[in-house]
């Protein structure tokens, strides 16, 4: 590849500000100076220096997004802000241009978003034969009945032509709004006002958290709708051995560490 390519992946500066670097003469391949930004570097066997600093060549790049609402799981959109955007904010402009999410959220849900270049990770996160978990937090209007409950452990209707796969319901708690956080309130309360509703004094709302081993189309809103409810507040809490940090703010993302992205990777 080019080695003014090579150094831009690697984070060095944009495609102009790493040819300025090259062309002072302050990067050496296997120990040459190399004037040129078109100068061809093998990123597996060539050792790059800018200065004393030697810059090894990664091929896979992982961070975690903390999606917000309004957000889209896409790499382009003309409307609406997507997850490469975000990314750009925190990380800056000059990121690989070879990354995109690995699975999507609903424009409206929260959570965990792996943004990725390794495609055949994000193939065996996503393989509907691979039943790798994800797991969500739910705020859902109403009471879910044990009934409904039992159905969404079970296996439910959701109108395919299949159940769902059994997932499992951890954490179930009754609650009134006052009792959760206070974004939780305020995205519940727009959801209302969309409406042109009140919320009903004395409401009281199921949370949970859901994991599921598939990933079809508006799944969790549309096995909550089967138990009888409706799903007010959506975060992905979890995909395979990947947790979200709970230091990140909706919109804030970071890169895996070693060990996060080695775990995820082992299920290639
Ligand atoms: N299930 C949904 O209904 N929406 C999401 O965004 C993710 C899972």
């Amino acid at each position: 590849m080019r080695l003014d390519k090579y150094l831009a992946e690697m984070s060095y500066g944009t495609r102009n500000e790493v040819k300025k670097i090259i062309r002072s003469g302050s990067v050496t391949i296997n120990g040459v100076p190399a004037f040129k930004p078109e100068t061809k570097v093998n990123e597996l066997s060539d050792i790059v220096y800018i200065g004393d600093k030697r810059i090894s060549y990664s091929q896979y790049v992982y961070y975690m997004l903390n999606k917000p609402a309004g957000c889209v799981s896409a790499t382009k959109d003309n409307m609406h802000k997507t997850v490469i955007d975000l990314l750009k904010e925190n990380i800056g402009n000059n990121t690989r241009d070879d990354i995109f999410p690995a699975g999507r959220l609903d424009i409206d849900t929260e959570g965990l978003v792996l943004l990725t270049n390794n495609g055949a990770l994000a193939h065996m996160l996503l393989s509907p034969r691979r039943h790798v978990d994800k797991a969500y937090y739910i705020v859902a209007e109403g009471i879910i009945t044990d009934e409904g409950i039992k159905q969404l452990t079970e296996g439910i209707d959701i109108g395919d032509s299949t159940l769902t796969l059994p997932a499992q319901a951890e954490n179930i708690k009754l609650c009134s709004i006052g009792e959760l956080s206070k974004d939780i309130q305020d995205i519940i309360k727009s959801k209302y006002n969309e409406n042109s509703s009140q919320i009903p004094a004395g409401k009281i709302y199921t949370s949970m958290e859901l994991v599921l081993h598939e990933g079809r189309y508006h799944q969790v809103k549309r096995m909550i709708e089967a138990a009888g409810s409706k799903v007010l507040y959506l975060k992905r809490i979890r995909m395979g051995t990947l947790w979200l940090d709970g230091t990140l703010l909706p919109g804030e993302c970071r890169e895996l560490s070693a060990k996060e992205a080695r775990q995820l990777e082992n299920i290639i």
